[in-house]
């Protein structure tokens, strides 16, 4: 107990009994549990939908799991769980409510804020989407001179980026081939101009993507395009045909220019980093269709059906979560890896940075005090097979303890030639393999029988004992990716309410943002800002000089 009568968690019973269970368990060898349970490899799974999760290559035993568990009852993640879904204001530094769950609830569901049911205004703005993404990309909805709509330009950042450009590669095998799709979110102008250089403007629909419209990076790349535009059409008229707004905020997007009648609305109850099947997946839905996207919320909702009724022993997010824990917590590992056998996952582990990083980088508790222990761990990684010949010497000899996640799929797309698609034997089996070799290494004993010289027998024996999940689906389809996305979210909403913590603001963030408007007279006028510490102040001058100011 602290002073003021508060438990920490890190004095509680079931944490103590975590720590007591560790030291036992000692160095832990896969191998011996392997051993002594030759089962384990089908034991240690879970179905949850089309996921197959497989979380043998641990280093726990019943025993582990069901201390976790105890954790996890006596940090009340279940009664958290419920509160969200129910609608509470869990988000308590910015009195929200959390929903994300809302935006993949049925038509016919209850779900309400402050006493009113918001899934009909869900279902209005999908429908409205729907409306629009089938005008699209059927021609019908024309840019200002009449021509069709050849590409879609989404300008948004952090969550109203990285969602639908994530989403928009993991199912590019289902997009409409004739449009293309671009995401702009640096400030750096190089953005925006590498994805607009070779447009046209007159087939060019802009969407700009920002819950709050006040993003700085969003508003200047937006106005930016504008000015593009606008030369080119020489019509103020011509920004209702080109440019519509996904935000909650209509009086801002009205202040811009973009009337309101051409804005697709959220709601404050949906974080940026958990908004891309609002609105913000505007360009991923006029890219796969209303019928897919709505596959995809289907594949949400399965799982979140799943993180609310399933029991402990089965409840994949509440597993993954908790595994997490044990790690960071327990073993003092600091980051996380997500190893996806996709090419079409390449940006999934950069959406799951913000996902995980932005909820779970918190240092101050819920009860406003700091934590004394570690919270949300580094996440990290890129596609498979490319990362086998970069980073992963360092994940199997390094000396650091890497937990990883494999996501892998038993067919390749539909669309690949016969030849490219009898590849991807080849990239699974490298898949398990890795795990393979991560989970049981290679003993020095079978170094020295493949007749390695001795002094070179360290160097190529391989300790193992490295944890990995395996996730498996059939396919990558839009329904997998709304259960990859949501389990996902419901691990890293275990993880904060474990660790105690608001995983649903950001204010980390800001002070960067304030301190860039300050500098920023002194990049471009030389002004004098006051409070500018001295190493900032060096840094601006030498900029300036660099830049022949
Ligand atoms: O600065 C962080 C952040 O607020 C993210 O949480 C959010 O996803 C991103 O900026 C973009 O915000 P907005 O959608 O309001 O432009």
């Amino acid at each position: 107990m602290n002073a003021d009568g508060r438990s920490r968690l890190d004095q509680t019973p079931e944490w103590n009994a975590l720590a007591k269970h560790r030291e036992e368990l000692g160095e832990v060898r896969l191998r011996d549990l392997f051993e002594a349970d030759p089962d384990r490899g089908t034991g240690y799974t879970l179905r949850v939908g089309d996921l197959y999760v497989d979380y043998s290559k641990h280093l726990v035993t019943d025993e582990t799991l069901r201390l976790l568990r105890e954790l996890a009852a006596a940090t009340d993640v279940f009664g958290l769980r419920d509160a969200m879904f129910r609608g509470e204001r869990i988000n308590i530094t910015e009195d929200r409510a959390v929903l994300h769950t809302a935006l993949r609830a049925p038509r016919d569901a209850v779900v309400e804020v402050d006493g009113e049911n918001v899934v009909p205004a869900v279902h209005a703005v999908l429908d409205r989407m729907a409306d629009f993404a089938g005008r699209v990309r059927s021609g019908e909805w024309t840019g200002h001179t009449g021509r069709r709509i050849r590409t879609v330009v989404n300008i948004g950042i952090g969550g109203s980026d990285l969602g639908p450009a994530m989403a928009y590669e993991a199912l590019r095998a289902c997009t409409a081939r004739e449009l293309t799709f671009r995401f702009v979110s640096n400030v750096d102008g190089a953005d925006l101009h590498e994805a607009i250089r070779d447009l046209d403007p007159a087939e060019t629909l802009f969407i700009v993507a920002s819950k709050t419209f006040t993003t700085i990076e969003t508003v200047t790349n937006a106005t930016s395009a504008r000015a593009w535009l606008l030369d080119a059409l020489g019509d103020e008229k011509a920004v209702a045909r080109h440019f519509v707004a996904l935000s909650t905020n209509a009086e801002k997007v009205s202040a811009f220019g973009i009337d309101t009648a051409n804005m697709f609305e959220f709601w404050d109850w949906v974080g940026g980093r958990y908004s891309y099947d609002s609105a913000i997946g505007l360009s991923l839905m006029i890219a796969i269709g209303p019928d897919r996207f709505r596959e995809m919320l289907n594949g949400f909702r399965i799982v979140d059906d799943h993180f609310r009724t399933a029991p402990p022993e089965a409840n994949a997010p509440l597993l993954m979560g908790l595994l997490g824990v044990w790690y960071n917590n327990f073993h003092d590992a600091q980051s996380h890896a997500v190893l996806p056998y996709s090419h079409y996952l390449s940006k999934f582990t950069a959406y799951l940075q913000q996902l995980d990083m932005e909820s779970n980088g918190k240092y101050v508790g819920r009860d406003g005090r700091e934590v004394d222990w570690q919270t949300g761990p580094v996440v990290w990684g890129t596609p498979g097979t490319n990362g086998q010949h970069a980073y992963y010497q360092l994940i199997h000899q390094g000396t650091k303890l890497i937990p990883a996640d494999f996501i892998g799929f038993a067919r390749p797309v539909e669309e690949l030639s016969d030849r490219l698609a009898a590849q991807h034997d080849l990239l699974m089996a490298n898949f398990f393999a890795q795990t393979q070799a991560l989970a049981f290494g290679k003993t020095p004993d079978e170094v020295r029988a493949e007749g390695v010289p001795e002094e070179l027998v360290p160097h190529k024996t391989f300790q193992g004992n490295h944890p990995t999940t395996t996730i498996l689906a059939t396919e990558l389809t839009p329904s997998v990716l709304g259960q990859l996305v949501a389990l996902y979210e419901h691990k890293v909403f275990v993880q904060g309410a474990v660790w105690n913590i608001d995983s649903f603001d950001q204010w980390g963030v800001e002070l960067g943002k304030v301190l860039a408007k300050r500098v920023e007279p002194a990049l471009t006028e030389g002004a004098d800002v006051p409070g500018l510490d001295p190493s900032t102040k060096a840094l601006v001058a030498a900029y300036r000089e660099l830049r022949g100011r």
